[in-house]
């Protein structure tokens, strides 16, 4: 063992995962990290991210990326900071986001790693309105959506990291946009993001009676995150040639396919000429540098707002992950796990 090894904590996959998440699928472990060989960095976390998606690996199927193993690092996407490097690239104290996972410590090569420059907005935007959330919130409205002005474009999981800046997006285009968000805290800070009308679901008994209030025109794009009978109340409410952008579907990941709520309403498809279309966000890996350039610019005249939901410490990253399928999440949930041994950026 190497004089310069360090101990890292990390969070494994402690046992499939069928139906909601808890805190004891995970285990957490103490181990050595080696210094880095050639071509290598050690790289020590500040934030990891926590997402909803991750789920659909965790019961040992595959998703559109292969299934995570018992005792694996549990997946997410990283900023953090050099420690030491064995890589021309990169020097110790350098920023890089980078998906090495839910660790405090850890050994990676250079591919999928974005130095990331110091700028006015706080590290943590790096995994969120500047992340993958982001960048799906953009492509999502803007390649598949593609609203109108004046069309309604309908939004669920709407104070959450892809939703809010998607309904803002929509906003940009000129649409009317229409919000869906679980209790009144939620409901208030997507109305402050500009949103045109924003529907409780919590609230609601009826939810195709709730949609058809609040988009009496009919619903031009809807940009689901959710899927279930959420999926179904908005197919019943399409306007004629409406888009449905299947972004996510947070009530069906680790569902099995029986257990799930089907869609009743494809008749509609058909009378009203509808689409529907899933995506994944790396289809558009090529145009990232694009879309942070804008989503950067937005951010920086006041057009694009966002919120972080930070969880403190890697021991909370378990609980976290549990808690946004609860809602337990306004904004994006993250966890931070360390801080940069310099001050990089303004606080937000
Ligand atoms: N296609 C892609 O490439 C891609 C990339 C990234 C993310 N995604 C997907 O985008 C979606 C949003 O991700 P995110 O990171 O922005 O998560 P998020 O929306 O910040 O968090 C998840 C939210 O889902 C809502 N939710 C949970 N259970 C629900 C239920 N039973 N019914 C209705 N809403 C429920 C909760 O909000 P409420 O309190 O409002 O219910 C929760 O806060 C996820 O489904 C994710 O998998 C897709």
């Amino acid at each position: 063992m190497s004089d310069s090894t360090l101990k890292s904590r990390q969070v494994v996959l402690a046992r499939y995962i069928h139906g909601h998440p808890s805190p004891e699928d995970f285990r957490t472990e103490t181990i050595d990290i080696p210094a880095p060989g050639d071509g290598q960095l050690r790289v020590r976390t500040l934030y990891a991210s926590v997402d909803p998606g991750a789920l659909a690996r965790l019961g040992g199927e595959a998703s559109y990326v292969p299934p995570m193993a018992l005792g694996d690092v549990m997946a997410s996407a990283v900023v953090g900071e050099v420690v030491d490097s064995r890589h021309e690239q990169f020097s110790p104290g350098d920023l890089v986001v980078g998906s090495w996972g839910w660790c405090e410590v850890a050994v990676v090569g250079p591919k999928g790693l974005r130095k990331v420059e110091p700028g006015p907005e706080p590290l943590s935007a790096e995994l969120g309105v500047f992340g993958i959330p982001g960048l799906t919130s953009y492509f999502s409205i803007l390649e598949l959506g593609k609203p109108r002005a004046g069309e309604t474009v309908l939004v669920s999981s709407a104070a959450g990291a892809v939703g809010s800046v998607a309904g803002q997006i929509a906003k940009l285009q000129g649409a009317r946009v229409v919000g869906i968000a679980g209790g009144p805290a939620k409901c208030a800070w997507v109305r402050e993001l500009g949103f045109d009308e924003v529907l409780d679901y919590r609230a609601e008994k009826d939810l195709t009676a709730a949609i058809q209030r609040t988009c009496p025109e009919g619903v031009g794009v809807y940009l689901d995150n959710v899927g279930g009978a959420m999926l179904d109340a908005a197919l019943l409410n399409m306007a004629l040639r409406g888009r449905v952008v299947l972004s996510g579907l947070i009530t069906e990941y680790g569902v099995p396919p029986e257990q799930r709520h089907g869609l009743k309403h494809t008749p509609r498809f058909i009378t009203h000429r509808l689409r529907m279309e899933g995506f994944v966000v790396f289809d558009y890996a090529d145009r990232f540098r694009e879309a942070r350039a804008a989503l950067s610019r937005w951010v920086s005249e006041g057009k694009v707002k966002y919120r972080e939901h930070v969880a403190e410490g890697l021991e909370s990253a378990p609980s976290a992950f549990a808690g946004v399928f609860r809602g337990e999440n306004l904004g994006r949930m993250l966890v931070r796990v360390g801080s940069p041994s310099r001050t990089p950026r303004a606080p937000s």
